[in-house]
């Protein structure tokens, strides 16, 4: 069989309505939508707004932010055409599979393991050293040794916080989808207000002479700035951004895939770009930019200018529990694709095995628990936060390019909603997406690289023997 053979759309279908491998239909727009901003607001806004501003473009860095919106508003188009023509869990993965083959879709599959999974444990280490700076607040340090991973600038052993965050989420999601939505749901509405007190509280502590220069030239001792340097810091803000694509996971548990999918994707990021634009203006006018030079935690920074230290706390305290919703929609956006590439054969059954009580795929949410969190406990925020971005901006591209074939195989089938101008947007979201993967550096590209390979060598010695898609067609050529 061919390595390009795609599953057609019918049969896509048909798999998801039948069979003991069942998910529950239980969202709407409402929890859609807060799925998506629980998925974005994150340690992207919370820890690297800061750093891409010190060290790549300075005040500029809102433009870096409108960048990036642009590039995930034409990746948002094209991922909600297809989740409202395949509103099937999986995502990405199940687009590749209907439009550009197995092997394509197995590549993709393997690829959003770094976005979703590797986000995930990015997420941790970050609420990690949050939960830290709460603790100094009440004056508790932890020991080192169980608060930084070995090959942090000061080695520990292990992150021992962010392991267990993954844990208890991990364990939430087992639980159940709706029940951790509605968890969701409140979280979203702390976290937005957080959002909306720094940039209304910080509003009154800006000093214009903090804007000049707006676009820094490559003139200081660290960093890359000009026109590079807010395209460098397009790409690391980013992964700010990362998350809105994980609501059409959810697509197969949305009430109404074809109103409410394009209604979740596009309304979330819209929300949460206006955000980001005001919090990075408001970030950088309070202090020089160059203060935020290797601090991972510039809110924290700021807010101590703010004279309340029960506000401090508050915001403190609200950014921690934002954090947990991202880390629970990227476990459950891993878990949803995983299980899709299980029910397809190309990955071991244990992967969908639904739980008969709660409904969940709880074999999968556990294995990708100690997966996490031996990423979370053993590897540094840095390294974890670049794979993510190349990772998801990857199958970004796929995406994109997937819709332009998808109108030439498939012109006639049902597009509830059409991505406007095709070919144009998406061939403007894989030069964006492209442009951003281009500025980041050798060796992340080199780890995309090697990840990639181990994927195929799986694919080659299990997947293509057990697709069923492959034994299916086997069987027809034997009988005719
Ligand atoms: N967008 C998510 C964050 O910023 C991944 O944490």
């Amino acid at each position: 069989m061919s390595l390009f053979a795609t599953k057609s759309l019918e049969r896509i279908k048909a798999e998801s309505e039948g069979g003991e491998h069942h998910l529950k239909k239980t969202l709407g727009p409402v929890n859609l939508i807060a799925l998506g901003i629980g998925a974005i607001i994150g340690a992207g806004l919370f820890s690297l707004t800061g750093i891409a501003a010190a060290d790549y473009a300075g005040p500029a860095v809102v433009l870096s932010f409108v960048v990036a919106a642009i590039g995930c508003a034409f990746a948002g188009m094209c991922y909600s055409e297809f989740s409202t023509m395949i509103p099937i869990a999986g995502s990405a993965y199940t687009y590749a599979y209907a439009t550009m083959g197995e092997l394509l879709a197995w590549i993709i599959g393997w690829d959003l393991v770094l976005e979703y999974a590797v986000g995930a444990a990015t997420v941790s280490v970050s609420w990690s050293s949050y939960v830290q700076k709460l603790l100094h607040m009440y004056g508790v340090t932890l020991p080192v040794s169980l608060t930084h991973c070995p090959w942090d600038t000061t080695p520990g052993l292990i992150n021992l916080p962010a392991v267990l965050v993954v844990l208890a989420i991990s364990c939430l999601l087992i639980i159940g989808i709706s029940e951790s939505a509605r968890v969701n749901a409140v979280i979203v509405v702390l976290k937005v207000t957080v959002v909306i007190v720094v940039i209304c509280v910080g509003f009154g502590f800006i000093n214009k002479a903090n804007y000049t220069p707006f676009i820094p030239d490559n003139t200081g001792t660290f960093g890359e700035f000009g026109y590079s340097g807010i395209m460098r810091a397009a790409a690391v803000i980013f992964f700010a951004y990362i998350g809105f694509d994980a609501v059409s996971t959810a697509a197969q548990e949305a009430r109404r895939p074809q109103r409410d999918m394009p209604i979740g994707i596009i309304g979330s990021l819209c929300v949460c770009t206006v955000l980001y634009i005001l919090f990075a203006h408001v970030l950088t006018g309070m202090v020089p930019y160059r203060t935020f030079h290797g601090d991972a935690s510039p809110v924290a920074t700021v807010i101590a200018l703010f004279p309340s230290a029960a506000l401090q706390t508050t915001i403190v305290i609200g950014i921690i529990c934002g954090y947990t919703s991202v880390i629970l929609v990227m476990l459950l956006g891993q878990s949803r694709v995983f299980y899709s590439m299980s029910r397809d054969g190309l990955l071991p059954a244990v992967f969908s095995d639904i739980h008969a009580r709660f409904q969940t795929p709880y074999r999968c949410n556990l294995i990708f628990m100690i997966f996490v969190s031996l990423f979370s406990g053993f590897l540094p925020i840095s390294k974890l936060g670049e794979m993510t971005s190349i990772g998801t901006l990857l199958a970004f591209v796929i995406v994109c390019i997937g819709i332009i074939i998808m109108r030439k195989t498939n012109p006639n089938a049902p597009r509830p909603y059409r991505t406007p101008l095709v070919p144009l947007v998406p061939i403007l979201g894989v030069l964006v997406c492209f442009a951003m993967m281009a500025s980041l550096d050798l060796l992340t590209w080199i780890r995309l690289v090697v990840w990639l390979a181990i994927g195929l060598t799986i694919y080659f010695l299990y997947s293509r023997h057990h697709s069923h898609l492959h034994i299916d067609t086997e069987k027809g050529v034997k009988k005719r």
